[in-house]
Order: C-alpha cells, then structure tokens, then sequence
C-alpha cells in the first residue's frame, strides 16, 4: 500500500481545549509574546519541542511498573545499561536526567579557558555548557547546511576541510573534543552520512582528537543513510545505529527524543578514566551511578524506547509525516528549509517575511502569528536564539539562518492534526505583509528564549 499509516492504536486519549483568536491575542499579551511562557492548555497543537513530548508505548508503560527503586544496583539500571551498551557499543554507561546534565559533565571535565570544541553545528544547550567553561564552540557544517534551498541530501555533514583548518590553527592540544550532532537539530534537523562521520573519525585521528555524538536523535540519522546513502539501503536501522556508534569514543544522549520517553539522558563512553572522573561528578550533581537524575522507572522506559525507537516501521511513519507536510508546503508556496529533516519542519523566516530584518526577529514575529492563528506553538531558532549585540558598535550580529521551527511530538498527532498546522501556516503566509518586526524587551544573560519578553516594533 502507499499509504503510511500511524504504526500503532490509540489506548488512551488526552482532550485538547478549543480556543479563539481572541482569547488566544489576550493569552500571548499576557505571556508578553513569548511562546514558552504560555500555558500548555491554551494551546491547540504544541509543537514547541519534540523534546520530552513523546507518547510511550504499552511497553513502556509496563516498564514504568516493573522500575526497581533500590538505591544502587537496581535492576533497572542494568537493563538500561545493557541496552545502551548493545546500540552503542560503549562500555560506560552513565545515566542522567537528561541531555544537557551529560552535557554539563562531560564540558566540565574537557573544556576550560582557551579550548575550542569543534561541531557541525552545537545546540543551544552544548554551546551554553561549552561557552560557561570559558572555552569555544564552533560550528562547522558544509555551506549546503546554510542554504535553506539546497537539496543536498546530508546537509548535517560537518566541513572536514574547515575541521582540519581549525586543528592546525589551534593546535590539536586545545581540542579537548569534536561533536557531531546527529541530526543537526539547529541546522534544520539534516542528517549526517556515514562517509562523513566517517571522514571527520579520520581527520581526527591524525590529531589524536576524540569524537563524541551528539546522538539525541540517532535513530532518524540512521533512517536516513538507509535512505538515502548507497550501500545502506538492505542493512537495518539497529545496524546502521552500531556502525554510526563504533566511530565515535562516546555521546551525549537527551532520552527526551529518540528514546521515546518524557525525561532521561546518558553519557557513554569508552574511556574508562575519564567514566570514573564523569562519575565522581555525577553523584555531585546527579546521584548515584546506577540511576544518576532517573528513578529506575525512567531506566526501564528508556531500555524499551531504544528498542522501540530502531523499528523500521515506526521510522518510515515518523520521517514520512516531515515529507508529507513539507510537500503541502511545497506546493503552496511556503518558503522552508529543505529536504525535510527528521523531527521538524523549519519554515525560512526570512524568506517568508524578507520585509522584516534579522535584528526584529522575523521567527518570533511569524511564531507568534501561528499561535494566534490557529493555537499552533512554535519555536523560534534565530536571531532570538544565537544573535548577539557587538559590544563595541551595538549592531545586530544575525546568525546565518532564521527560522521558526515547528518540530513533532512523536506517537502524539495524527495526520489531521497535520493537516490542520498546513492550513494554520498557509493562513498566516497568505497574510505575511501584515507580519510586524518585534523587539526584546527584557532578556537574561543566556539561553534568552526561554525567558525573555517581547513587544511589537
Ligand atoms: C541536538 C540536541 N542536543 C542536546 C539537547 C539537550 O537535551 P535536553 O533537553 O535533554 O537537556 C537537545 C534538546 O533539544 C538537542 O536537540
């Protein structure tokens, strides 16, 4: 059949409260424009993250129920170690309560004052856990990863000709570490091929310089070597996941996405050393080594959703819904980033609102109309997120994309719910003229989206 259905049945149903584009103006008046600010019930179709906000599985939900609690050494750990260890080879496993608390371990012990820590492109949480050391995180990603135009179908791939430019301008010595972050989610959730993670392990190992996957969602950049990269096409996503894995010494994992679960994380690795020093810190920060941030029902969700996550149906529904909305897209005239990545839909906000610059946030401005429009939540990834100020001449410094992403919950919405974000976007895109600049009005020292307010220009 050519239809690709949703691979499950719903059990059990959560209501979504109606709202009028009234009552939503008055609710983003009152979260003064900022989208994370409002209450998730006053929205209709939340696709702020697909972070946190999967739907699980019966599996799931039995492991919830079979969780061993014990302080040390509960069952459940082992179960998730084990699972861990068999997808991605590490033999340190190091359970936390979520991405960027492995994130914060591992920069705490490479990074420091003077390090620069090389990636396709960091996320905003691994740059501010790099940056708060003292230490640089530069984004590498060829320049089809910049070009929201551009069909190329691994736009993820980090520049190796650019890594090796850095390694001999900085010296391998001040090179703690290289991510790749596998899907590149600020790049547009592109995947990375296997030549190239392959290519950046070789470059790499000329310098002595470690590589760790940023691997929050390496079940979707496995899907799509399987589609898209030759040689690939008859191995099973399980297999492809092991060989993206066995070129790296280790990853950072937010659980949040591809393990399909609402909270977890881990840190693996093979460096035994540097797994006792991240422990020491872990029961600082996080607690004990066999359950970390997590109770060991978390662990138990964890080991089934990694399961779960490599199936190929599963995979095949879950990168044909970004398909299907970008070919609607498509077809009307909407500008975003293409081919679609895996876990989102990025609209091109410049494009779609080119009479609004950079520095007054054409992605929040068009985030804001979707909200209003049709209770659809969004995200800014712009100028709101990376642009800075230049200290010294007070102009907008723009990052070299600006879009409004609108990432899928996934197991969460059926395609009519899809159907109903297409006609929530072409409304707002048939009336983009009206589109109004906007300016911060407050802003805290770092990650500013989450927190900062806004008004109208
Ligand atoms: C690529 C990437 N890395 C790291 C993180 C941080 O993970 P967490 O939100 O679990 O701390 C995210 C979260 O969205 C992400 O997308």
């Amino acid at each position: 059949m050519k239809t690709i259905i949703e691979p499950f049945r719903i059990k059990m149903v959560e209501p979504i409260r109606m709202t009028t584009v009234e009552e939503r103006r008055g609710f983003l008046e009152e979260a003064e424009h900022n989208l994370f600010l409002i209450a998730a019930e006053n929205v209709i179709i939340d696709l702020l993250t697909d972070s946190g906000t999967a739907a699980m599985s019966d599996a799931q939900w039995a492991g919830i129920m079979r969780g061993d609690e014990s302080y040390a050494g509960a069952r459940s750990f082992y179960r998730f170690q084990e699972k861990v260890q068999e997808i991605t080879g590490f033999t340190q496993v190091i359970p936390t309560h979520q991405g960027r608390a492995a994130e914060r371990i591992l920069f705490g012990l490479l990074g420091g004052p003077g390090r620069v820590i090389p990636s396709n492109t960091h996320f905003d949480t691994t740059r501010a856990n790099i940056e708060s050391q003292g230490s640089e995180a530069a984004d590498l990603v060829i320049a089809a990863g910049l070009d929201p135009g551009s069909l190329y179908p691994f736009k993820g791939n980090m520049d190796v000709g650019r890594l090796e430019e850095l390694i001999r301008r900085v010296g391998p010595g001040q090179i703690p570490v290289c991510m790749l972050t596998v899907t590149n989610n600020s790049g547009g959730g592109q995947p990375v091929s296997m030549d190239n993670i392959r290519r950046t392990r070789e470059v790499l190992n000329r310098h002595g310089i470690p590589l760790f996957l940023d691997a929050c969602r390496f079940a979707e950049n496995a899907y799509f070597i399987k589609r898209r990269e030759s040689g690939y096409g008859e191995r099973s996503c399980k297999d492809i996941a092991r060989e993206m894995f066995s070129c790296a010494d280790g990853c950072t994992m937010s659980a949040k996405k591809d393990a399909l679960v609402n909270i977890g994380g881990f840190l693996a690795m093979n460096d035994e050393e540097l797994a006792r020093r991240a422990r020491n810190v872990l029961i600082v920060t996080e607690g004990f080594p066999t359950y970390g941030g997590l109770a060991g029902r978390d662990l138990e969700a964890i080991a089934q959703g990694l399961e779960e996550v490599l199936h190929e149906d599963y995979l095949a529904y879950r990168i044909r819904t970004a398909e299907y909305v970008g070919e609607k897209l498509e077809a009307a005239g909407v500008p975003f980033v293409k081919p679609p990545g895996g876990h989102a839909i990025y609209l091109d906000a410049r494009a779609f609102a080119p009479h609004i610059p950079p520095r007054e946030f054409p992605g929040q401005a068009i985030a804001c109309a979707l909200y209003v429009e049709g209770g659809v939540r969004s995200c800014e990834i712009g100028s709101v997120m990376f642009g800075r100020t230049d200290p010294q001449t007070g102009t907008h410094l723009a990052p070299p994309l600006e879009l409004v992403r609108l990432a899928f919950p996934r197991r969460v919405y059926t395609q009519s719910h899809f159907d109903y974000v297409i006609e929530v976007i072409l409304k707002v895109h048939a009336g983009r003229s009206s589109l109004r600049g906007m300016r911060i009005t407050y802003e805290p020292p770092a990650l500013r989206h989450f927190t900062a307010r806004y008004g109208y220009r």
